[in-house]
Order: C-alpha cells, then sequence, then structure tokens
C-alpha cells in the first residue's frame, strides 16, 4: 500500500521577501513559503489585512512579519529589507508580485501608465536593486509575470505591457547576477480564484471554472496556492539550475491557440449547425 505523502520542497532557514502579500495571490505565496519553512515578509499597504496574514500563518506555526510598505517609495524599500535582515538575520528570496490592475487601454493617461508601471514593473526593478547586495549565492528573485502579458487583449494595455515587459526583465536581470550564484525566474499564472476573479465571478466559484475551462484545458481556474507552491519551488536549492526563464503555472491556457483547442472541423461543424 502507498500513502501519499505530499513533498514540499525545503525552504528551511530562508528568509523571503513577498511583495503584495496582503491579499490574493501574495498571501498565498506567502502562505506556501512559510509552509516551507521560510520566515516572510509580509508587505503591502493595507495595515489591518498585513497583520491577518501574520497571525493566520503564526498560528499554523509559521514565521512571518508584516512591514507596512509602498513599494513606490524607495525609502520604504530600504526600511522594508532593513527590518527583514534585522528580524531574520539574512534575506534570501525577493518575490516581486505587487501589482496594479488599473488600465484604461489606449485611452490611459500618461499618469496611468507611470502609475502602473510605477508599480509592476519599475518598483520591482528597484525592489531587485536593493535587495541584491543583500542576497548572496543560492539566493532568488521571482517575478510574477501573467499569461495577461503574452496576448493581445481589447482594451488592455498596460497590464499586459507592464507583464511582458516584466518577463524580459527577469531575462537580463538573470544573466546580470548569475556570476554571483543568484537565480531570477518568473512566474505566470492565468486565472487564479482572487479579489480579481471573486469580483468579476460575483464571488462564484462555480461561474469562475464555468468560464475559465473554455480557456484553460485543466477546466477550471487556478488556486492560489498552486501558484505559490511553484513559487516555494523555483526560490528553492531544488531549482538551482532553473534560471531566467517564465514558468507557466496556467492549466495549460498558454498552449492554446485562439482557436482554443478546438478542430477546424468542429469550427465549421458549429458555423454549418448555427445556419
Ligand atoms: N489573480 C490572477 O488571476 C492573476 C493572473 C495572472 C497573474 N497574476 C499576477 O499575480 C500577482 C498578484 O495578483 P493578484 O490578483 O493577487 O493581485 P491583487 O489581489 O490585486 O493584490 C495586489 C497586491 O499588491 C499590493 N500593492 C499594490 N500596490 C502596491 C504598492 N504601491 N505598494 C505595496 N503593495 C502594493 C496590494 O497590497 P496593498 O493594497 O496592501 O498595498 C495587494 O496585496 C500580480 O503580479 C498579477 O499580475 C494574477
Amino acid at each position: 500500500m502507498t500513502t501519499h505523502v505530499p513533498v514540499l520542497p525545503s525552504l528551511e532557514g530562508k528568509a523571503a521577501i513577498v511583495t503584495g502579500s496582503t491579499q490574493g495571490l501574495g498571501s498565498d505565496i506567502a502562505r506556501a513559503l512559510t509552509a516551507c519553512g521560510a520566515s516572510v515578509t509580509i508587505v503591502g499597504r493595507n495595515t489591518e489585512a498585513g497583520a491577518a496574514i501574520v497571525a493566520e500563518i503564526e498560528s499554523q506555526g509559521g514565521k512571518a512579519i508584516y512591514c507596512p510598505t509602498d513599494i513606490q517609495e524607495d525609502e520604504q524599500i530600504d526600511q522594508c529589507i532593513e527590518r527583514t535582515i534585522a528580524t531574520f538575520g539574512h534575506l534570501d528570496i525577493l518575490v516581486n508580485n505587487a501589482c496594479s490592475y488599473d488600465d484604461n487601454g489606449v485611452a490611459s493617461t500618461r499618469e496611468q501608465w507611470h502609475r502602473t508601471l510605477g508599480v509592476n514593473l519599475i518598483s520591482a526593478a528597484i525592489f531587485a536593486q536593493k535587495a541584491l547586495p543583500h542576497l548572496q549565492r543560492g539566493s532568488c528573485i521571482v517575478n510574477l509575470g501573467s499569461t495577461g502579458g503574452k496576448f493581445g487583449a481589447a482594451g488592455r494595455a498596460l497590464y499586459p505591457a507592464s507583464k511582458a515587459a516584466m518577463l524580459q526583465f527577469t531575462k537580463n536581470l538573470a544573466v546580470t547576477i548569475a556570476p554571483q550564484g543568484i537565480r531570477a525566474v518568473a512566474v505566470s499564472p492565468a486565472w487564479t480564484w482572487s479579489p480579481s476573479v471573486v469580483r468579476l465571478s460575483h464571488n462564484s466559484r462555480t461561474r469562475a471554472d464555468e468560464v475559465g475551462k473554455l480557456f484553460h484545458p485543466l477546466g477550471r481556474v487556478g488556486d492560489g496556492l498552486e501558484i505559490g507552491r511553484v513559487v516555494a519551488f523555483v526560490a528553492s536549492d531544488a531549482a538551482s539550475w532553473i534560471t531566467g526563464v517564465d514558468i507557466p503555472v496556467d492549466g495549460g491556457f498558454s498552449i492554446l491557440g485562439p482557436d482554443q483547442g478546438i478542430s477546424p472541423r468542429v469550427w465549421f461543424e458549429r458555423a454549418l449547425q448555427d445556419k
């Protein structure tokens, strides 16, 4: 008889900062990292939510602190890194997860472009720049991409541009820091059960899966912990030979073409039936 034992990568003794971990995927990434043994700094502006995530992680036996931080402010990034090192003694993992979805497509104002790229791309790059002097051989920076940054979508411009740029930045960063034995990896989710999908589906997981199954061959939307577990793996020593690439964690979303994986024969049959 075999007993199913979930094997988690070990992050024992490592300390991580996860930006945008007061809610959504970031909080699930923090949950996954702490479940693997890492100590985690929760980062975001919502103090109530940040304190609640820390309390929850501690109640599960994990180690976490909350550091209120606006990642658009350089001094607050410095304070966050300093506090992490003062508390945990070192910094080994940075997860650039925070994002803004503010996007009015080609009608977006210059200010909107600056704000969305500022949070999604520039603050991630500055966080990496400021973290690097504290990282050591074996450390890893994980940048969140998105299927949204890989395909055209009417009415959107800022968020997809920021996510596409994040993947390119990850490659340049990876090559730059490789000589120091530090890795940079991108992880790109598709639709994941999180506040934005909860809102769009009017808080119905059934409705989210019903719509999601059209685009995700695995037939549903993803769960935050499914993203978190992959982030934990890529940040761990188990992934020591992976750098610079983008890892899609998307239920197969990115392997489909615009025909949604349905053959021309079926499309023609459907078109003829509709006549
Ligand atoms: N959800 C999905 O289906 C999906 C799909 C593909 C990719 N992703 C990627 O996954 C990541 C998380 O997405 P999500 O949907 O979970 O996001 P979300 O629910 O909107 O959460 C965004 C997080 O970013 C933080 N944040 C925003 N601006 C900030 C700032 N100036 N300073 C510090 N923190 C800031 C927010 O914290 P505060 O409000 O506390 O500041 C919040 O914790 C993003 O990189 C996104 O592109 C998500």
